[in-house]
């Protein structure tokens, strides 16, 4: 066979095992795994001795250029895909929020112009349900056009982003019906607003400034919200995936559903793994305010567990990169805080990094929580998340222990402030290739804007996927008591 390019010698995760051997790439697409592939004149050679060779990652949980807390959020798509490149991300989805008035499909059309002639990488966009009323005739005709995932989000009332549950519960059927899925932002919304209520005094600002967003979100606003939005998954059939889940309490619940058959799956973010709420303390601790907010380091630790276990199926970001002049906008009243951090740079790292080489999981287990199961998740497998034949030639090449010092001046993204300031990360791409094409090189993003795509999507979640093992016994797991219960309701009436 002839290729355009051989990926040479390296350390390559694929599926079925992680062996050294060669990739040879035709067009976009890997053509062939073997050891001694034979490269003609006009082949590229790229030489990844000593070098892991890992699947394109997948971010799945991103926004640019997002209006949000009376601002907007600072990376767009030339800067966004390109901290992603630089980090081995070779695919993101966004958030396509409507703006008031909008429709599901304007959302879309508005998020498709912001990326075009920008994006670095392959993109696509979860469907953002903000009025149930209007929106709920919607969803078909965008599933039609290659959407297959939704969000409604608990809080962001102020936002007009909220959904209650009679949405939630609607939307949920609608998955069942359509074999997509439903991503929820788990808050309990009017506790959480009475807690604040009962801190926002001069007085309490004063004394604890940034540490209040911790103060008011106990664990329980997050793991209240989780149990309730099972339910509804438990008694609709309909596939949830919890997204930004940072409470060891939310993990049980998700594993607890699991058991018992609920369709819930499971993301954390890589800042919830690593960082905790003694950060609100610092001078600087408002810049690490984001939704929900960093936990105990307890917490973290039964998130490393429920990745390894299998409850936790995905590492994502949430990036929402503000600068420290947006951030500054708080003026010490916590409740103004533009709410986000950056992180699409910094996903792989931070995986490998504590991740993989203070062995809490290893390197196979990486590719599955950053590339595998996202992809098979988000309806893009076997194009992507794989190195596998006839998948796209997405690969990202690091070196097992080359450490880069976190130094926002040297990034690619807009942030002037990282929250691993300082941090020794390994994991950063020497090379990456998108669909065959060399974007970094050296460590240097050396790709043009405007080249990524699109990705239309026909499935989404356990629905016709065939994820890890947890997930693929799942998808063929016992109907739930609860769900039982709901059918022989709706049947004897
Ligand atoms: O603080 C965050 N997470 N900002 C982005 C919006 C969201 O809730 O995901
Ligand atoms: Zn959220
Ligand atoms: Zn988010």
């Amino acid at each position: 066979m002839k290729f355009d390019t051989i990926v040479r010698g390296g350390n390559v995760v694929t599926p079925t095992d992680t062996t050294v051997t060669d990739i040879g790439i035709v067009g976009e697409k890997i053509a062939a795994i073997d050891f001694g592939l034979v490269a003609d004149a006009d082949t590229r050679v790229i030489d990844a001795t000593d070098h892991h060779v890992i699947p394109g990652v997948l971010d799945v949980h991103v926004h640019l250029e997002l209006p949000f807390c009376g601002t907007v959020s600072s990376d767009d798509y030339r800067t966004g895909t390109r901290a992603g490149a630089r980090g081995g991300v070779t695919t993101l989805i966004d958030f396509a929020i409507p703006y008031a008035g909008d429709s599901l499909a304007m959302a879309a059309d508005n998020w498709m112009k912001k990326a075009e002639g920008k994006a670095l990488i392959d993109y696509t966009f979860h469907i953002c349900i903000t009025r149930w009323n209007e929106h709920k005739d919607q969803i078909k005709g965008m599933v039609d056009r290659g959407f297959t995932t939704f969000k409604e989000f608990m809080i962001y009332e102020s936002e007009g982003w909220q959904s209650d549950d009679r949405a939630l519960f609607g939307t949920l059927e609608k998955m069942k019906e359509y074999g997509t899925m439903l991503l929820v932002h788990a808050e309990s919304a009017r506790v959480l607003d009475e807690l604040i209520a009962r801190h926002h005094t001069p007085e309490l600002m004063k004394k604890y400034g940034a540490q209040l967003h911790a103060m008011t979100r106990p664990n329980f606003i997050e793991a209240e919200a989780i149990q309730r939005v099972v339910m509804w998954s438990e008694v609709t059939g309909g596939q949830l995936y919890i997204v930004h889940m940072s409470t060891a309490e939310g993990t049980e619940i998700v594993k607890a559903a699991q058991a018992r058959g609920v369709p819930v799956i499971a993301e954390t973010c890589a800042q919830y793994l690593v960082l905790n709420d003694d950060v609100f303390a610092d001078k600087d601790g408002h810049l690490f305010a984001c939704c929900p907010q960093l936990k105990k380091p307890a917490d973290s630790a039964r998130l490393w567990e429920g990745l390894k276990d299998g409850e936790v199926s995905v590492i994502s970001t949430d990036t929402c990169t503000f600068t420290r002049e947006q951030k500054a906008m708080w003026a010490g009243d916590w409740t103004k805080i533009p709410m986000g951090m950056p992180g699409l740079e910094t996903l792989l790292p931070v995986a490998y990094t504590h991740g993989v080489l203070d062995k809490k999981i290893s390197l196979e287990e990486m590719c599955q929580k950053l590339s595998t199961n996202p992809a098979k998740i988000m309806g893009l497998y076997p194009r992507k998340g794989a190195i596998e034949i006839g998948s796209d030639a997405d690969l990202a090449i690091i070196h097992p222990n080359r450490a880069h010092k976190i130094a926002p001046s040297q990034m690619e993204t807009n942030a002037d402030w990282s929250p691993y300031e300082g941090w020794e990360l390994s994991g950063f791409a020497r090379t990456t290739l998108s669909r065959g094409e060399v974007i970094v090189d050296d460590y240097k993003v050396v790709g043009k804007a405007g080249r990524g795509r699109w990705l239309p999507r026909s499935y989404a979640g356990l629905a016709g996927s065939n994820a890890e093992p947890r997930m693929s016994r799942l998808s063929r797991g016992p109907l739930s008591p609860l769900r039982a219960a709901l059918i022989e309701s709706l049947v004897s009436q």
